[in-house]
Order: C-alpha cells, then structure tokens, then sequence
C-alpha cells in the first residue's frame, strides 16, 4: 500500500515534518473512514508523532507544529481522546480548542477588532466554499472522495444556493461582494482562491477526517467548524463589551453587541444547510461519532456564560461537565455582561439613554441566541427522532429543556423571538 510504502521511507528516513506524506495518509483515512483505519497503519502513524514530537531545543517548526496537530486529530480514537474538538480538528484551523486557550482566547479589549474580525471572515469563507466545491466536485463525478449515499441533484442545487447565501455576509465584508453577482456558486469558489494562502489551504485539507464515507458527513463536519469560528468571534465580541462596560461606554458596548447579533443571525443559512443532509445518511455515520457532541463546544459555552453567569444547577449538569475548564473560569469569577450591565447602572456609568441602549443591544443579541437555540432543536428533532444524543444526554428532550434557558437576566427579553429575528427566515428544510 502507497501509504505504509511511503510512510516507512519516511520514518527511515530524516522525518522532515516539510516532506511527510499527507497525500497518501489522507487518501487512505478517506477510503475508509477514520473509524475504520487499520491498526497496523495507526501504528506507524504513532511511531512518526513519537519522531516529530521528540523535545528539541527551541520551539517547534511550523511544519512539526501542523504535523503534530494533525497527528494529534488523525490518532484520537487510537489514543482513546476522541471527542467534538479533535473530530473538528479545531486546533488545525486555529480555532480555540482546549483549557491553554488557544488563538483569539484572551480578552482583547475594547480596541480596533478589524484584523480579527476579518481573519474569521475569510475562515468561515473557506469552510462553506470548501464545503460547496466538495458538492461540485461529486455531483459532476469529479471525486470518489466519500462516494455513500450521494444526494439527489436537486438537493445539491439547494446547497449550492444555501451554500452562496451563508457566505455573503461575510464576502461583502472582505470587499469580495462582487464575486457573487447573481448568486452564481462557482463565484464564491473564484472568491476563494482569490483569497487563498497556501498554508491555510493545507490545514483546511487536514482539517477534515470524516469518520466513515458518507458524502453528506463532509457538509457536517464544515458546518459546525464554521459555527465553531462564529462562536469564537462572538465570544471575542462579548469581552469587549464587558471591557467597555466597565468604563461606562455605551456605544461601543452597544455596537459590539449589534455585530456580535449580526453575525449570528446572517449564520442563519448554515443550518437550513444542514437541514439538507439526508437524515438515513446521518443516522449511519454518527454510529462512528458517539462521544464527539457540540455539547463539548468551548466557544459556545463560554459565550453563554460570558453573556450571564450560568446558576448552580446548570454549571453541575452534563453541559458544564463536559467543558471542565470553562466550568473552572465560571467559578473562578469569569465576568458577565449581565453583571457588567448591572454594575454600571448601579454606579451610574450608564443613566438614561445609554442604559436603554445598551439594553436594546442586549435584547436584541438575546433574541438572536433564543432563534438559534430554537432552530438547532428542531434540526436535531428532525435528524435525530428520539434517538439518544452522541454527547451522552437523552438528546432533543435536553434540548428542550435548556433551549429557553435567559441569556440574559439584567434585562428582560422575549423567550419567543419577532420573525424579525429568525435566522432561517423560517424552517431549516
Ligand atoms: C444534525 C444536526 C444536529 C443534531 C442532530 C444535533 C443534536 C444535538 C444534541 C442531541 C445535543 C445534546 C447533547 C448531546 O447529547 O449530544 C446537542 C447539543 C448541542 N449542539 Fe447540536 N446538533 C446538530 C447540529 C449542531 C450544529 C450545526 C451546531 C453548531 C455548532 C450544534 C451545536 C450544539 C451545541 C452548542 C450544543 C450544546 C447545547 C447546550 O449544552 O446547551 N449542533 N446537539
């Protein structure tokens, strides 16, 4: 087989990190699916982390830090590690991921956010063309990659316009609006090679190791990597806010909200795309994905107890459990924008028409996570029946329960968001 062939030259060899055979390694998880990999070849796969990640004098090399990572992500059921962040690949792509932080997970201050609002941009560009040229690329034979259960091609067309419509926010954002005149789908494709980076090319190639051969699993795994780049932008938008809360500006507290609400609900299209997969598909491989759940999402957890420190029950329940290290900042006295809030109105930072500013902005953004909440529970009812959930809790009962959770209690909300709001401009299908 190509891959032990070269995989052993390469372990006899000098174990260049720049020279290791992705290609061949990659070709042969896709063939069968990462559950399903030989052992024999996860060995050898094990001897070459042990070569790359053997402590040398100073930091690692680029090259040896991709390497390890996607080692770390193409060996996590073998290591007995796998779960919802290493099936994501996130620390491939740059997304925070573990208790260290990672990227983006330090408060940045009420400064200018442009530079990393734009890095998420492009990211989440790259994740949904990606996705898209996927579907290109099967429905006109051009790929075997993941040749089960191919959709029909009327669905195909539906993601291709879901697809154009989930990136276009962020497309103008970058100045590349143009490239989707008519909503034409291989206009995002030109956007993004206009855009590409060679390195970031190879980690978005390394980012996806599907656990079995289920075309639609492709489309699954790059829209919660997207969501997982929203969420990581929103909680950045959440510690600016509190920063300038707690210097009693209420414009800019109010606007990071505005764009931290913008965002979620243009994120809208993801899940009606989504909605397209074919639920048989779905049901056949998350037998492969028990233990990875979002219910592990770092980012989602820390944007809701950004937003209003989570009670007592909720931080001991399975939500909080699984994300040990977000439970640890809580209770060591994470700060809120509910508390913030609080706070500047009871010293008088913010009086009259800046508290109701701020308030609007907070309503708002709470209508916005409530829709969201609300669509994902109908998309797992329908994916899902009564089937368990793969993160260990009885699945859409849980989601029922937590999905009117308050985001926020400083002001008072709307648990039934305005159609203003709805993401989806209605069902996910
Ligand atoms: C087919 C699509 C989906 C299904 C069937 C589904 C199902 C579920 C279920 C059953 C849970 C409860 C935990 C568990 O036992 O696993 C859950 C939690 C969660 N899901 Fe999804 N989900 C889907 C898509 C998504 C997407 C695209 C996202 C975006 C990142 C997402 C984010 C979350 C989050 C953040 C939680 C934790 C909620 C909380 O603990 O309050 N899900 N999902």
């Amino acid at each position: 087989m190509r891959f032990v062939r070269e995989l052993t030259s390469w372990l006899s060899g000098a174990a260049d990190p720049d020279d290791f055979p992705y290609s061949p390694v990659l070709a042969e998880f896709h063939r069968v699916g990462k559950h399903f990999v030989e052992k024999e070849l996860l060995a050898l796969l094990d001897s070459a982390r042990a070569r790359v990640t053997v402590p040398a004098a100073g930091p690692p090399s680029p090259a040896a830090r991709l390497l390890g990572d996607f080692l770390d992500v193409a060996l996590d059921k073998w290591d007995g590690r796998y779960d919802y962040r290493s099936y994501l690949a996130l620390r491939l792509l740059g997304l925070p991921c573990g208790a260290d932080d990672g990227p983006g997970g330090e408060d940045d201050g009420p400064g200018q956010p442009e530079g990393a609002r734009r890095d998420r941009d492009r990211l989440l560009v790259r994740l949904v063309a990606d996705a898209l040229a996927f579907e290109l690329a099967a429905g006109s034979d051009a790929t075997h990659l993941l040749p089960e259960d191919r959709p029909s091609r009327e669905v195909v067309a539906k993601r291709h316009r879901l697809s154009v419509r989930a990136a276009a926010p962020a497309l103008a954002r970058l100045g590349l609006a143009g490239e989707v005149h008519d909503r034409e789908p291989a206009a995002v494709l030109r956007a993004l090679v206009a855009d590409g980076d060679p390195a970031v090319g190879l980690a978005l190639r390394l980012s996806m190791l599907p656990v079995y051969v289920s075309h639609d699993e492709y489309l699954f795994i790059r829209v919660l990597q997207a969501y997982e780049c929203l969420f990581a932008g929103l909680v950045e938008e959440l510690r600016a806010t509190i920063v300038a809360l707690r210097a009693g500006h209420a414009r800019p507290a109010a606007d990071r909200l505005a764009y931290a609400c913008a965002q979620l609900t243009a994120a809208g299209p993801l899940f009606s795309l989504l909605a397209t997969m074919q639920p048989t598909a779905f049901r056949t491989f998350r037998q492969y994905t028990e233990g990875a759940s979002a219910i592990q999402s770092r980012s989602y957890k820390l944007m809701e107890s950004l937003c209003r420190t989570p009670e007592g029950a909720r931080l001991e329940s399975p939500a909080y459990q699984q994300v040990p290290e977000v439970r640890d900042r809580v209770q060591a006295g994470q700060p809120s924008v509910d508390e913030a809030f609080r706070a500047a109105v009871r010293e008088g930072l913010l009086t009259g028409a800046d508290a109701e500013l701020v308030a609007g902005a907070m309503r708002t953004f709470a209508a916005a996570v409530l829709q969201w909440r609300r669509t994902h529970h109908r998309l797992a009812t329908r994916m899902l029946g009564p089937r368990p959930g793969t993160g260990y809790t009885e699945g859409t009962p849980y989601l029922a329960a937590v999905r009117s959770i308050p985001v926020f209690s400083s002001v008072t909300h709307d648990p039934v968001p305005s159609s203003r709001t709805d993401p989806t401009g209605g069902s996910p299908e």
